[in-house]
């Protein structure tokens, strides 16, 4: 008997095959969110489960599902799972990371350029019919945006991502800070980054990208007084998660010009609506889709199928989240069964 295996969202087939060779695989098929209920009821006899990102993972899903051994998240982001539970209960927990370094990087760029350029607004303005109506084929003064190039860029957070972020900043001539909980000295070698406190960090860029997990340290991590302490000409882009910015306190500061834009990827409460920001120019708005592009889609949900095989064959999946996991259980569906 295969064990089984509930996908919480249609991924890429390339996942879907693999899945299927080794597992006994149901799909939720519904384009939107699984209800909580159903959820409950779906993990009753799975040995495990492929989750979004939008889904929270916690005691009560552990506690629906007895013969759970391992989640696979589909993201490289783990806040909506409680890894200590999991931890506790034996569960293993997998992300996918580095398949999506690099579009979410470049999705990074492009908020910031779009922001910078105003390409929104500008693609609004052509597409609306108003330039045609105004009639001026061209202006020295229209739609001016804040140079980049030879500019100074702030990465919070220096992972993978923040990295890779940098390493694309070099073809602009940026200056490169960042912050992180530890310095890196081969990146700060490499790129020529240097390591700054938050405040400072903060301070002197032109530009601010964050690139950090949500975590309890991360939580409103730029907040009102943070917001403060940029320049009024600086641009914010958040491809991180939208807990890391108090949203109100951003909203104000668009508002009254503490900074000059944002460029957002990700928002506190998603689906997003928000009356206030929609009507501001200064930003860029985007639905969560940092990794959105066919190869690191495919990438994600072949790492998924990768960690379920291996977890399966009794190997510790190649990204496992709680290494310390290995100490409560042992990888595999045979041994320990029943909690
Ligand atoms: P990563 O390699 O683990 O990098 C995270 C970085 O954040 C590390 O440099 C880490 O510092 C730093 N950090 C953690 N806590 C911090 C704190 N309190 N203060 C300052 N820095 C802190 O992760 P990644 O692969 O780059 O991904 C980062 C995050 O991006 C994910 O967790 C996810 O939430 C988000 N993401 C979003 C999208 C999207 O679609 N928008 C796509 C992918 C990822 P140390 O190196 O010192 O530990
Ligand atoms: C996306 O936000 C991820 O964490 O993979
Ligand atoms: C702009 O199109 C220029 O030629 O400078």
């Amino acid at each position: 008997m295969k064990p089984r295996v509930f996908i919480t969202r249609r991924i890429p087939e390339n996942g879907i095959e693999l899945l299927r060779k080794h597992f006994e695989v149901e799909i939720w098929e519904d384009e939107g969110e699984i209800p909580r209920e159903v959820l409950l009821q779906k993990v009753r006899d799975v040995d495990a489960l492929v989750t979004m990102l939008s889904e929270r993972i916690d005691r009560e899903v552990f506690d629906s599902a007895p013969k759970l051994r391992i989640v696979a998240n589909y993201a490289v982001g783990y806040d909506n799972i409680d890894v200590d539970e999991a931890t506790k209960l034996g569960i293993y927990v997998t992300n996918t990371p580095d398949v999506l370094t690099d579009a979410t990087a470049d999705f990074a760029w492009t908020l910031l350029l779009a922001t910078a350029r105003r390409l929104v607004e500008a693609d609004n303005f052509v597409r609306s019919g108003e330039w045609k109506r105004r009639g001026i084929a061209w202006h020295p003064l229209m739609f001016l945006g804040r140079d980049v190039y030879g500019k100074t860029i702030g990465i919070v957070g220096f992972g993978r991502i923040g990295q890779a972020v940098a390493r694309r900043a070099k073809g602009f001539g940026i200056r490169i800070l960042y912050n992180a909980r530890s310095r890196k000295p081969e990146a700060e070698k490499e790129l020529g980054a240097e390591f700054k406190s938050l405040d400072e960090l903060l301070k002197e860029s032109d530009f601010v990208v964050l690139a950090v997990p949500l975590t309890k340290e991360t939580y409103h991590m730029v907040n009102e007084e943070r917001l403060k302490l940029m320049k009024p000409t600086a641009i914010l882009v958040n491809i991180a998660r939208g807990k890391v910015v108090d949203t109100e306190a951003l909203v104000k500061a668009l508002k009254e010009g503490w900074i000059a834009g944002a460029g957002l990827d990700v928002f506190e409460k998603e689906p997003y609506y928000h009356e206030e920001l929609f009507k501001l120019k200064n930003v860029v708005l985007a639905p969560h889709i940092g990794s959105a592009t066919f190869g690191a889609r495919e990438g994600m949900a072949e790492l998924v199928a990768r960690n379920l095989i291996a977890f399966k064959n009794g190997e510790v999946p190649p990204t496992l989240v709680n290494g310390e996991v290995v100490n409560v259980r042992k990888p595999g569906f045979e041994w320990g069964w029943g909690r």
